[in-house]
């Protein structure tokens, strides 16, 4: 039986014997991870931290610190990862929404330039499924108004707009090495920056954070050994069928923690840095043979990268335009071994936590709900073959006929 994952990292036997051996060498691995990502990503600084969530919340607690303390909201995309309004909210600031560009996913850039900035601290990007947002024009507004910019490429490792690095614009960006994303440690968040001021508050921040501990370790050498064989396709549909796994649901929570990296992880990571030009160009090619063989179907549209952005594809999102037939998509793509997946189910203004201390006018807010009815995403990973591409393309056309 196969069953294609929704999203996920190949990880190899002798990658699993190198984190094993590196058990003595956790500092040293650390300060290999750290040297490479600077140099990757072409930034001076980088923090690392316990997951993504983790990393936005130290990035906004950090910009709060170096700034006039009356600005206290922070703006994101209607549509985007539920983890963002989340930080937020744990960082003690309040969320503002604004409407996103259902073409590009990215901020309709026209509603953003008009927004009121007078107590707006930060503008967070999304980058969702590997695909940059316009980052330089929300970073030209951010600057244009006096706020900061948090650029949040937690889905988009290595994704790039007129040639610089998704995650390393604006005060701070960020990265996530959690399961489902573009390299996996299991879990994870990287913080970049190219200030030293806004380094030396990040510092402090990440200093105070507790240790994971030894037990911690050995619980994600025990994962990264599950994740390894069951992501495997001949695998994958027995953790696909463990209801209390709850793969691929989205829940709000404002209660995970934030503490410092595993440092035992750092091994597998230095490892998949150096693959993860390799590992985008496979997702790159699957979604390029999607684009293609996708164009045309009635009742889809296909997304659009800003004109100026190379994509990394984290996975293949398509819009379905009626919400009934990508349901009806969704669960025969899964009959036949592709999991496909609705992505977030509702627009961030819709989040009861969020409504709550929304404006009228944003609270109405229609892009973030209209994707959340829409998307459908396609995996594009490097365990995809021809032939499950074909799957995809063939049950779209069946079911849009
Ligand atoms: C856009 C975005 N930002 C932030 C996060 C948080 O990352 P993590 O899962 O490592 O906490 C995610 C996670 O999926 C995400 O998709």
């Amino acid at each position: 039986m196969r069953q294609i994952a929704p999203s996920g990292t190949p990880i190899r036997l002798a990658d699993l014997a190198a984190v094993a051996r590196g058990v003595f060498s956790r500092r040293g691995n650390m300060e290999r991870f750290r040297e490479a990502v600077c140099s990757s990503f072409g930034v001076r600084h980088c923090f690392f931290v316990s997951s993504g969530r983790a990393a936005m919340t130290l990035i906004l607690r950090s910009l709060g610190a170096l700034s006039d303390r009356r600005k206290t909201e922070v703006i994101v995309p209607s549509y985007t990862c539920y983890s963002v309004p989340a930080s937020i909210r744990k960082a003690g600031l309040a969320v503002r929404v604004c409407d996103v560009d259902p073409v590009t996913f990215g901020y309709d850039l026209r509603r953003l330039e008009s927004i009121d900035f007078s107590n707006v601290l930060c503008i967070v990007t999304s980058n969702l499924y590997g695909m940059p947002d316009d980052i330089p024009s929300v970073e030209r507004i951010a600057a244009g108004n006096g706020v900061h910019l948090l650029d949040d490429a937690a889905q988009c490792m290595g994704g790039q707009v007129d040639g610089r690095y998704a995650g390393s614009f604006g005060e701070a960006g960020l990265l996530s090495l959690d399961k489902g994303k573009n390299i996996t440690t299991i879990e994870g968040g990287i913080i970049l920056t190219r200030f030293d001021e806004t380094a030396d508050a990040l510092r402090i921040e990440c200093g105070r954070l507790p240790d994971s501990g030894p037990a911690r370790s050995a619980l994600n050498f025990l994962k990264m050994i599950l994740y390894a064989a069951f992501l495997n396709p001949r695998l994958y549909w027995i953790p696909n069928r463990l209801p209390f796994l709850g793969l691929g649901s989205t829940v709000y929570s404002e209660e995970y923690p934030v503490e410092k990296y595993d440092a035992f992880l750092a091994g597998l990571g230095v490892r998949l840095l150096d693959r993860l030009r390799e590992i985008n160009q496979a997702r790159i090619g699957n979604a390029r043979l999607l684009r293609t063989w996708l164009e045309g179907i009635p009742g889809t549209a296909l997304p659009f990268p800003a004109e100026n952005a190379s994509p990394v594809y984290l996975r293949f999102p398509v819009r379905i335009l009626d919400e009934g037939r990508r349901d009806r998509c969704i669960a025969e793509l899964n009959r036949c071994g592709i999991s496909a997946s609705a992505s977030y189910p509702g627009a961030i203004n819709d989040i009861p936590e969020v409504r709550t201390g929304l404006s009228e006018e944003e609270a109405r807010l229609p892009g973030g709900r209209t994707l959340a009815r829409q998307i459908l995403t396609l995996p594009t990973h490097p365990f995809v073959r021809r032939e499950d591409l074909v799957t995809m393309v063939d049950v779209l056309r069946r079911e849009c006929a």
